[in-house]
């Protein structure tokens, strides 16, 4: 069997967790390969609204064994507080989740030295979630970071320690004020609970899971445009968020790779800073923002909104060889008479292109839209014939125009506000 990919094509924010958690009776596990605690993913069942940060999304499916994968950077903090929430569910979180000892530690530092260097870049900060991101990944990468394996080691304190006096000779040349007796205990005790957990060698029990015909789905977090090499650097997450971060990022061979399928928002949103091209800073952005509810799920800041960038969803389906296209958020649109799709950029020069340039990130860069008339109704309720003819034409403008066709359409938040187009 076959690992199926789910990620996001825009900056984050797409609906991943609510179509993990649609998705997830049909698979025997979901698993998360990279990112941390900067994801939000919102579930919505039963009237119960929550929101997942490392946790994978499969988790209310008993069903379903949850992983979080190699590629993942884990707060234990940010863990024990998530297990805690899930509580009240009854869910047999201790039984079916299983966490990679590769999967490399967020110590309180990281978060310090996130918000440090944040504040450094003035004007230009990323617009970080100041959950540790950047850093962990730096440690990783620099081959000096914690894994969630050496909490069992007998010299893990004497290994943070380390770490930590790194960092604060780094926090030495910044002005950021922290209470560490108080950061080291709640670690240590969140490091604690992190044990009575599975740590487990995540990519044998993946492999092992295919070998025995199981079906694996894999969890994307941030989206394509946010990826550390293909998004909109330096305005990126420090992770792979792309297809092929999901076999590094869990320790599967490209060949076990089934369907992409790539989750996009029928406009777009962004939070934090960056290049976005087709951002609406006027009152029709206002109202997107208000009817889509754009308001970070972690960090609560207002998402940036506008029009469906058809280059950005393009670029973003070439990296990542999506198979099937998700639509979300459809509903939001119901709002506006007339929807822009915008089809290509014009350039300074004033030449047009439909590929994302490299000087995306430094230039002005226009948009050029096409203009099409809404469907101005609600959508509640309504099953996939019933769909207004507007909203047909908008899905058939879009499959032509990127190739792939368009599985599944979400009408509201609810697992149930949910379309699966035949095909
Ligand atoms: P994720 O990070 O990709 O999992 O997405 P988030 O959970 O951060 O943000 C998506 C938001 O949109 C959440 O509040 C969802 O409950 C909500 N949502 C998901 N699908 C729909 C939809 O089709 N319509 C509406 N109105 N809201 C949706
Ligand atoms: P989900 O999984 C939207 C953005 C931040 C910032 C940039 C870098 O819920 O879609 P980081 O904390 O990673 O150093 O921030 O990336 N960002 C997200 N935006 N959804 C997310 O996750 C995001 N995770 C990070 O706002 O611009
Ligand atoms: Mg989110």
């Amino acid at each position: 069997m076959k690992v199926d990919v789910l990620l996001g094509l825009q900056w984050g924010d797409e609906g991943k967790g609510k179509i993990v958690d649609v998705l997830a009776p049909q698979y025997d596990v979901v698993a998360r390969f990279q990112g941390g605690p900067n994801a939000g993913h919102t579930l919505e069942f039963d009237g119960i609204k929550h929101v997942l940060h490392q946790i994978p999304s499969g988790i209310f499916r008993p069903q379903a064994l949850n992983v979080i994968g190699n590629g993942v950077v884990l707060d234990p903090i940010v863990f024990r507080a998530e297990i805690e929430k899930l509580m009240k569910y009854n869910l047999k979180v201790q039984d079916n989740l299983f966490i990679s000892k590769k999967a490399t530690i967020i110590v309180p530092t990281h978060r310090l030295l996130d918000a440090a260097y944040e504040k450094a870049k003035g004007e230009n900060k990323i617009g970080s979630t100041l959950k540790g991101i950047g850093p962990s990944y730096q440690d990783k990468i620099g081959r000096q970071g914690l894994r969630v394996g050496d909490v069992l080691s007998s010299n893990f304190f004497e290994k943070f320690e380390r770490l930590s006096a790194i960092h604060f000779e780094i926090l030495k040349r910044y002005d950021i004020e922290y209470n560490w007796p108080e950061l080291e205990a709640q670690f240590l005790e969140a490091i604690s609970f992190l044990k009575q957990f599975k740590l487990v060698d995540s990519e044998y029990l993946l492999n092992n899971e295919l070998k025995q015909g199981h079906r694996i789905l894999a969890e994307g977090a941030q989206g394509s445009l946010l990826d550390i090499d293909f998004g909109s650097y330096p305005f990126v997450t420090s992770s792979s968020t792309v297809s092929a971060g999901a076999c590094t990022g869990l320790g599967v061979a490209p060949r076990h790779i089934g369907e992409v399928y790539g989750i996009f928002k029928a406009y777009s949103t962004r939070v934090g800073s960056g290049p976005f091209p087709t951002e609406l800073l006027n009152e029709e952005g206002e109202r997107m923002r208000k009817e889509g509810n754009e308001f970070g799920s972690t960090t609560g800041r207002p998402r940036r909104c506008g029009w469906i960038d058809l280059p950005a969803l393009k670029y973003s389906i070439m990296i990542n060889g999506v198979t099937q296209l998700l639509m979300m958020k459809a509903d939001v649109l119901s709002i506006f008479p007339v929807i822009k799709i915008c089809t290509h950029y014009e350039l300074r020069d004033g030449s047009r292109t439909d590929t994302v340039p490299y000087e995306y990130v430094n230039e002005t860069i226009t948009p050029v839209y096409k203009e099409v008339k809404g469907w101005n109704c609600s959508l509640k309720g309504l099953g996939e014939k019933e769909l207004p003819k507007e909203l047909n034409g908008y899905i058939a403008l879009l499959e032509r125009e990127l190739g792939i066709p368009i599985s599944l359409i979400s009408t509201g938040p609810d697992r149930k506000e949910t379309i699966l187009r035949s095909k």
